[in-house]
């Protein structure tokens, strides 16, 4: 049997006096990639943010690699957790290098070792050192710069990666390329856990092994695609698949 790298057992949580999620469970089993798609303000981002206790929970329990997150250090749960945020968020004033060093360098590692793993994840990333090293992120493309957010938050080689709609300001073609390449990263880095936000539902059924679908602080549906498609179990489900269907009949009308 697989573990489970994060498990959310009835988690609530509430701000001000709002309850935005209520009794949120699920599983994220070792080295799956998820996709949690839904509405905006529907609680995907401050799901993520639960994870690596960014947001603390009013309510219920969420363990990582099988322990209640409460009782590991703060410094080692998020040296074990990668996180891409919404809004690509590189330090302007440091080069691509030292941007994707941020992390390793908190850690202390020697700088050997840290140019090492920069030139790696470069590479990995499709930006090669010598070319996009020395640059500053103003220097780079949006789709560039949202890899160079990617290699950073791999850095220090999480078992688990928190990606929050990393991919949403680019174009539908270079959008594409960096689905692909994100898929090819997880398939490389074999093992890691992959959590990734997006409200597009073909980004959402194109990467996810299974995706998780959220309406107002719930999870509408949690399968794999296939599954989802061929039986959807709620009404929310059914309507963001007409969605597509309605969107598809449109090209089809135009050919
Ligand atoms: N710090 C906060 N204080 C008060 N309300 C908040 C806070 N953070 C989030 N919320 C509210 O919680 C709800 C869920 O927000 P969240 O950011 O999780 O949504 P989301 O699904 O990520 O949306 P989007 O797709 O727009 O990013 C929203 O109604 C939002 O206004
Ligand atoms: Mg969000």
């Amino acid at each position: 049997m697989s573990n489970s790298a994060v498990k959310f057992k009835n988690v609530e949580k509430k701000f001000a006096a709002e309850t935005i999620i209520e009794k949120l469970s699920f599983e994220v089993e070792d080295g799956e990639f998820i996709t949690i798609l839904g509405s905006s303000g529907s609680g995907k981002t401050t799901t993520l943010k639960m994870i690596n206790r960014l947001v603390e929970p009013d309510g219920g329990t969420i363990e990582v690699n099988g322990q209640s997150i409460e009782q590991i250090d703060l410094i080692e749960l998020r040296r074990n957790i990668g996180y891409v945020v919404q809004q690509i968020g590189l330090f302007p004033h440091l080069t691509i290098e030292k941007n994707i060093a941020t992390v390793p360098e908190l850690l202390g590692w020697d700088k050997e070792k840290i140019l090492v793993r920069v030139k790696e994840l470069m590479e990995l990333v499709k930006l090669p050192y010598e070319q996009y090293g020395k640059r500053h992120p103003k220097q780079l493309s949006g789709g560039q710069q949202q890899r160079v957010g990617v290699a950073r938050a791999l850095a220090a080689n999480p078992q688990i990666m928190l990606l929050d709609e990393p991919f949403g300001a680019v174009d539908a073609i270079t959008r594409k390329e960096l689905q692909k390449q994100i898929k090819s990263i997880h398939k490389e880095l074999s093992g890691k856990t992959f959590l990734f936000v997006t409200h597009d539902i073909n980004e959402a059924f194109y990467l996810g092994d299974k995706v998780m679908i959220m309406n107002n602080g719930e999870i509408s549906q949690y399968d794999t695609p296939k599954n989802i498609v061929t039986n959807p179990k709620t009404d929310f489900v059914k309507e963001l698949l007409d969605t597509i269907y309605e969107e598809e009949a449109l090209w089809r009308e135009l050919k």
